[in-house]
């Protein structure tokens, strides 16, 4: 059977960008019954960019927490915490030896990262993508649910699978991503994506309808009325998320107000908001009923990762193997 494997860094709580990008590619694949599927919480590479050591177990639980909420089922995926399953980082260390420097320094998101980050220039920072194709081509997974960012990190994934096939006659697939509708979720402050680390870009799950309506009420407007639709900045984004949060048809009838008699964006916000707290309440309501029972979560944390070391632990052997440590 083909395998899924996607992950989230516990950086914070989960927004509507993780949402739509990973989490409801996450759900499409847990339901079909050709697939097997695993999702982790990538606690090691949160420690890649700074972070407070107080809060990393409490936020690691709020991102199985939110998994469980949206959806993920453990009786049809295997939830597990990357550092639970120490494979990842001995098969991470043995991919490392066919990975060049010059490759990894030049890599976008690493200096993306250097960019917003300037004092986080560590080897695991550079590291980063080999530990995530350790992720995946550990469970020998073909299909990653990720956002369209993550796009640079699965072309290294996919060279480390066609090195290793190379020289030591693996036989790890070339993982692709499986991509969904909103595999970019723009920010609410107008340029560039909706991010944890942007403050006044994002809305969580977890909100609530008074501070999503204040949340919007921060996005950037105009007058209201033009002769071309804005294609980027804050109007384009509003319309974007009416588009995914309420459909196509109420996005081409605020076009034809903005080209005529104009929007209204107080209205435009306050039944986008309605909208957002409509899909979001569901979610919030599961995650009451899992915070209620942190027995319950402990024991799927705990079966996610004995289940996941059995694969993780096989692959590795073959590849000691194959590389002549055993
Ligand atoms: P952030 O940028 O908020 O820190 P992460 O880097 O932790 O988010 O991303 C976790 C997952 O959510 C990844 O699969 C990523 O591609 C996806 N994702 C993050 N932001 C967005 C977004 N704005 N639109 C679509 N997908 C996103
Ligand atoms: N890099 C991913 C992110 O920022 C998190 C991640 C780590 C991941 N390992 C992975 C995603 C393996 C998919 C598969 O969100």
């Amino acid at each position: 059977m083909k395998r899924v494997l996607s992950g989230i860094r516990a950086t914070g709580r989960l927004h509507l960008g993780n949402y739509l990008g990973a989490v409801l590619g996450m759900l499409e694949l847990q339901e079909r019954n050709d697939l097997e599927t695993l999702y982790m919480v990538a606690d090691l590479h949160t420690l890649t960019t700074p972070y407070d050591k107080n809060e990393l177990k409490n936020n690691v639980r709020n991102v199985v927490l939110d998994y469980l909420a949206a959806g993920l089922d453990p009786l049809k995926s295997t939830i597990f915490i990357q550092s639970q399953v120490p494979e990842h980082t001995e098969l991470f260390y043995l991919f490392s030896t066919v990975v060049s420097l010059a490759r990894m320094m030049h890599l976008p998101t690493y200096k993306d990262k250097l960019k917003q980050y300037p004092n986080a220039s560590t080897v695991a920072l550079l590291n980063y993508p080999v530990l995530m194709a350790a992720d995946i081509l550990i469970y020998k997974a073909s299909l990653v649910p990720v956002g369209i960012d993550q796009e640079p990190h699965l072309e290294v994934s996919r060279e480390i699978a066609r090195k290793m096939n190379e020289i030591y006659k693996t036989d790890f697939p070339e993982p692709i991503r499986f991509a969904t509708k909103g595999e970019y979720v723009p920010s609410l402050t107008g340029e560039g994506k909706m991010s944890k680390s942007v403050e006044g870009s994002y809305i969580n799950l977890t909100d609530d309808l008074e501070t999503i309506k204040k949340r919007l009420a921060g996005a950037p407007t105009d007058s209201g009325v033009g002769k071309k639709i804005p294609e980027t900045g804050g109007v384009a984004n509003l319309l974007k998320f009416v588009e995914l949060f309420e459909d196509i048809e109420k996005r081409k009838k605020y076009e034809l107000s903005y080209l005529s008699d104009g929007i209204k964006y107080s209205e435009l916000k306050e039944e986008l908001a309605d909208a957002i707290y409509k899909k979001l309440l569901p979610i919030q309501e599961k995650r009451k009923q899992f915070e209620e029972d942190p027995r319950e979560v402990d024991g799927i944390i705990k079966e996610g990762a004995e289940k996941a070391r059995k694969i993780a632990g096989d692959t590795l052997k073959e590849i000691k193997e194959k590389m002549g440590l055993l």
